[in-house]
């Protein structure tokens, strides 16, 4: 499968804390460390925590809110971040943590907020070679719209069956918006995971691009506000994540996919799944 000239891909999974973030900020700057301007854009208007992860100043006003609100122009908001050994520095968008636009009475995604945010979206593309989205937890409003901005998507998901059930809704919801769904990364994964990457490759119908393991690398890094793909570039997931780096930087997914045997999906998780394929 090609990916063709990607320009925006939003990193969706229905289940909360699968690793999306965690993913998007070490791709970004893998992607970075490949030679591109790579621009990371917080889709969590509620709970955003791009900025968090990255140790970013607070800056009340310049954020994506403040973008869909009217009160400022995209490219006043954007962060730059060095990524050592990249010659491109990485742009963040942060999203902001003010809550007081959710209390009141025009919602912060109203109409001309869309029509805004198609409009940034275009300012974004002028100026970087591949946007990455980070969506929020859950499928509802922001998650729709991030979901529906992007050219392209892909899973971040746990190997248990709740997720996989989510985030085959998500599937669902971006069959929806006609935004195809590149392929899957399986995170956290422990030899006790129920599902297979056969089993999530069948299930939500897209490869699935890696297996990042349960790697306590992700926790310390996150606790120092450090990169695995930059400070632990030899842990596990570091080699994982830059592998994928490298297939979204050369738009291709390598090799061919294994043809897999169907794997027989327990009765109970398949009752669910054609639940949700409505089959
Ligand atoms: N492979 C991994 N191994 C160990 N810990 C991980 C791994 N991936 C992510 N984590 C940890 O899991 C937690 C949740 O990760 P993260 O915030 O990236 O998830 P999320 O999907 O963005 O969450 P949310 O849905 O709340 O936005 C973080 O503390 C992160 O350090
Ligand atoms: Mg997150």
């Amino acid at each position: 499968m090609i990916l063709e000239a990607p320009r925006s891909i939003v990193f969706f999974s229905g289940k909360g804390g699968t690793g999306k973030t965690t993913t998007v900020v070490n791709l970004g700057a893998a992607i970075a460390l490949l030679g591109k301007r790579v621009i990371l854009l917080d889709g969590d208007l509620l709970c955003p925590s791009l900025d968090i992860m990255l140790k970013l100043k607070p800056q009340a006003g310049r954020d994506f809110k403040s973008v869909l609100m009217g009160r400022a122009e995209m490219s006043d908001v954007i962060v730059d971040v060095n990524v050592e050994g990249a010659k491109k520095p990485l742009g963040v968008v942060p999203a902001g943590h003010a809550l007081k636009e959710f209390f009141g009475s025009k919602p912060v995604y109203s109409e001309e907020g869309g029509k805004r945010a198609v409009e940034a979206f275009q300012d974004l593309f002028k100026i970087s070679d591949l946007v990455l989205i980070d969506a929020p937890a859950g499928l509802e409003s922001a998650a729709q719209k991030s979901l529906s901005f992007a050219n392209e998507a892909i899973i971040v998901c746990h190997p248990t069956k709740t997720a996989i059930v989510d985030a085959l809704k998500g599937y669902k919801v971006a069959e929806f918006y006609k935004t195809p769904v590149r392929g899957a990364i399986l995170n956290n994964v422990t030899e006790a995971a129920a599902i297979s990457a056969e089993a999530a490759s069948v299930i939500l119908r897209t490869p699935v691009l890696a297996s990042i393991p349960y790697d306590e690398t992700i926790m310390r890094a996150e606790k120092e506000h450090k990169l695995v793909v930059v400070d632990y570039p030899k842990s596990p997931s570091a080699r994982l994540i830059k592998m994928v780096a490298e297939t979204i930087e050369k738009g291709k997914i390598p090799g061919e996919l294994k043809p897999f045997q169907r794997p027989k999906l327990d009765s109970y998780l398949e009752k669910i799944r054609r639940t949700v394929e409505g089959s």
